[in-house]
């Protein structure tokens, strides 16, 4: 059931947050991918004490997921535990566009479950495509 499956996704992104590193921000963040096999790939923020070498929850799940060899996101799940709807930084859109397409869905979590969804086109619009892989 889509629901049941969403609900998953959610409960992996909350899971995942525990293992956030995060001895500066102190802002916890966890996601999981269901990819295009419908595996589910998570990731929590991981941070350098030079702080600009730290990297964002969204972009640990992709590495998962990439290296299990999977290149399409067909949702994500995003969870902070001190902010009710984490939405992904700018980069991570563009990461995360890389290997998605507009109908891709982005769950916005707190605790409890799913806030919102918003489509990657919506969350992302006009993002960068050179068409390199065309
Ligand atoms: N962060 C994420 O992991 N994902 C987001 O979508 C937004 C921000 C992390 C980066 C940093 O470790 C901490 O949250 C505070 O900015």
């Amino acid at each position: 059931m889509a629901d049941d499956a969403v609900n998953a996704l959610f409960d992996a992104a909350r899971d995942a947050m525990a293992h956030a590193h995060v001895p500066y921000s102190r802002f916890p963040v966890g996601a999981a991918i269901r990819d295009g096999e419908g595996r589910v790939h998570t990731g929590a923020n991981i941070e350098v004490v030079s702080f600009p070498e730290g990297w964002c929850a969204e972009t640990t799940a992709i590495g998962h997921m990439v290296m299990a060899g999977g290149r399409h996101i067909e949702e994500v799940a995003v969870i902070a535990e001190k902010l009710a709807k984490c939405t992904p930084c700018g980069g991570c859109r563009q990461r995360l566009a890389e290997f998605g397409t507009a109908e891709t869905k982005v769950h916005l979590c707190d605790e409890t479950g799913v806030v919102e969804t918003v489509r990657l086109s919506d969350m992302l619009p006009m993002g960068f495509d050179a068409e390199l892989s065309k």
